[in-house]
């Protein structure tokens, strides 16, 4: 394997800059350190035991889950606190979770008194204690609650109920939206005080602002996840450059059956058809005004129209996907690289776990 060049790995296959990995971790590590906010990344976007263990080793508190499957591996693996970030429903599930906290440190999220009583019975009945943070929703329109005095009535339901405690607020904020996220926190935690209950922890979320969480000053810890990834939405949100990324996409060329068209053998088992607002798939370094501009399941149609170099059959090529933690999810491992030579393959431990 220390022999392998980038250019013996088959394809398609997702390849791993490890200095870009080093770089982009310790450049958040120092940012959070430095600003006193404790960092909590989500390890959806790699999904792989030894990235994690690294997070941890550079600062990090714990680590931010969304599916039990992959907090169960991580947790394997040496983690020893996570936060789930999605709402647990179901007894399997709690059953899992509550497992888990007999392990681990965990602590969960809701948005709903049917989510914290469910979780308060099962922790009871496992004779464990979950702390719970509340979701709000800021603006995303996603999960959370919509009101300050719903956080407050949500809290107070928690902090009064055996099994759980409450541990404060959690949000995943609008992208690009720091001052209505900081707005809207402030009015919950100022409701939360005149209530009396206090919100030790205020966990926000997300790369694109994540050089931005000091503005949010009651901010206790951040959960980026792509960061150590980065993509092209990532770059283009203003953070980093292309030169960055360290999960690429390795293609081949595999037929050009028109002058304007290329095919490459990465199609949406590959890239995914998250499109992340894009209008197409992906940027290809060697012909940055080729134009992913289609997928199936197998085929990438490459349109070369405006591209004035064309790539030939056989022909390797680099992609920058718009979304990194999609592809991560695709593959069993990747090739992790340092200067050009293949250094190991990674098993993505934690990919595919649905549930
Ligand atoms: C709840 C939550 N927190 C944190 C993140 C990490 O966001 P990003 O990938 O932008 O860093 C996500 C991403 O989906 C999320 O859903």
């Amino acid at each position: 394997m220390s022999a392998m060049s980038v250019d013996d790995i088959d394809t398609p296959a997702p390849v791993v800059d490890l200095d870009r990995v080093e770089r982009n971790l310790k450049r958040a590590a120092d940012y959070f350190h430095e600003k006193k906010i404790a960092l909590r990344p989500h390890i959806k976007t790699h999904k792989i035991v030894e990235f994690s263990r690294r997070q941890v080793e550079l600062g990090a508190v714990g680590i931010t889950c969304q599916k039990l499957g992959e907090a169960e591996v991580m947790a394997d693996g040496g983690i020893s606190d996570i936060l789930m970030t999605f709402p647990i429903v179901g007894e399997p599930k709690l059953k899992r979770l509550m497992a888990l906290a007999k392990r681990i440190r965990m602590s969960a999220v809701t948005d709903s008194t049917e989510v914290a009583d469910a979780m308060a019975r099962a922790a009871s009945e496992a004779g464990v204690r979950i702390e719970l943070l509340v979701e709000c929703d800021t603006g995303t329109g996603r999960c959370g609650v919509q009101s300050a005095d719903e956080a407050v009535a949500l809290a107070e339901r928690i902090a009064n109920t055996r099994g759980v405690s409450f541990g404060g607020l959690m949000v995943y904020p609008e992208k690009g939206k720091v001052a209505r996220t900081r707005a809207w926190i402030a009015e919950a935690l100022a409701a939360l005080k005149r209530s009396g209950l206090e919100a030790k922890t205020v966990s926000v979320g997300g790369t694109p602002d994540m050089y931005h969480a000091h503005e949010l000053e009651f901010s206790t810890e951040h959960r980026p996840g792509t960061y150590i990834y980065s993509d092209r939405a990532i770059t283009a949100a203003g953070v980093g450059t292309l030169d960055d990324t360290a999960l690429r996409v390795v293609a081949t060329v595999v037929s050009r059956p028109a002058e304007d068209r290329a095919i490459i053998d990465a199609g949406s088992k590959t890239l995914t058809s998250d499109l992340l607002g894009f209008p197409d798939h992906g940027v290809i370094l060697e012909y940055p005004k080729a134009r992913i501009v289609r997928l199936n399941e197998e085929h990438g149609i490459v349109n070369l129209a405006e591209s004035p170099e064309k790539p030939r059959i056989g022909e390797r090529v680099t992609i920058v996907p718009n979304h990194a933690c999609v592809v991560s999810n695709l593959f069993d491992s990747v090739y992790g690289v340092s200067d050009g030579r293949v250094v190991r393959e990674i098993p993505v431990a934690a990919r595919g776990l649905v549930r």
